[in-house]
């Protein structure tokens, strides 16, 4: 039985569900929520199917026993093989690929760009959900960033690092934008769009798209609908926990801008063989 004033589960290989984090504290203030980051094994992109699943199970069951009333899956490459994990959860379980696809799919676009980790990318993930949920005819066109999620994780801030991202943001981009002409671009990995200043620089009017807002919305009305709003008044703290670098994961929450944090813990990282 899912209670209102129970906690609100975000979960992602590292710091890129802040991200959604920062959509829904802004749009639901008043919900508690919990974030678990796998910082020990970032990046998942580059990881096996078998050993995402497996990682992703253990966040799962780490959230579930802090009995979250909904789950956010704050990864879009966790969310390419969720159907392999959703029974590890009694929740409603919020894919960032169904969100990130559903409003591509929505916007007036031609040709749509998506940027993703590389498991994301060779799971033809995004292409297939925006065609088969647009309404009008599309060319929807995917890239693998191996090495974009783990830049920005630990580059926040730093003018060395944020130099790395952007010559690595043009090496990725260059193409799809400058040469394809792309309309507006996905940013299909949760990590990107805490660089969402440094791509609009690159490529001023390029229409960005974020699935941390559209989860956002879809909670909300999951919440609404199904009455499970925090009923408290009062405004939701965030507790966070890393199977990484605690010290870290706090700096990067100061920098993304994220609320009321409780405090950072550091959980131990599932092994793996
Ligand atoms: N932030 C994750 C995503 O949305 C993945 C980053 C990674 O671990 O490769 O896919």
């Amino acid at each position: 039985m899912l209670h209102p004033t129970a906690p609100i589960g975000v979960l992602d290989s590292g710091i890129g569900g802040f991200s959604v984090v920062r959509q829904v504290q802004r749009l639901l203030p008043g919900e508690e929520l919990i974030y678990f980051g796998d910082g020990a094994h970032i990046p998942y992109g580059n990881h096996s199917e078998e050993t995402v699943v497996a990682m992703a199970r253990y966040m799962f069951s780490f959230l579930e026993e802090r009995g979250v009333k909904a789950l956010l899956v704050a990864c879009n490459t966790i969310s390419c093989v969720l159907e392999r994990c959703a029974d590890a959860a009694s929740c409603p379980v919020f894919s960032a690929v169904q969100a990130g696809a559903g409003a591509a799919a929505r916007i007036e676009a031609d040709k749509v760009g998506v940027i993703s980790t590389v498991f994301t990318h060779n799971a033809q993930i995004y292409p297939r959900k925006i065609l088969a949920l647009s309404p009008r005819k599309k060319v929807v066109l995917s890239c693998g960033c191996p090495d974009l999620a783990r830049l920005v994780e630990h580059s926040l801030g730093d003018p060395a690092g944020m130099a790395l991202v952007e010559d690595n943001l043009r090496q990725e981009l260059d193409p799809m934008v400058l040469e394809d002409g792309v309309d507006c671009c996905v940013l299909g990995c949760t990590h990107y769009p805490l660089v969402a200043g440094s791509i609009r620089k690159l490529y001023p009017g390029l229409l960005l798209i974020d699935p941390a807002e559209e989860m956002a919305q879809s909670l909300k009305a999951c919440l609404d609908r199904e009455g499970l709003n925090n009923p408290r008044g009062e405004l939701g703290g965030l507790s966070i926990y890393t199977t990484g670098d605690v010290d870290e994961y706090a700096l990067r929450a100061r920098q993304v801008g994220l609320e009321r944090v409780a405090g950072v813990e550091f959980y131990p990282p599932m092994e793996l063989e």
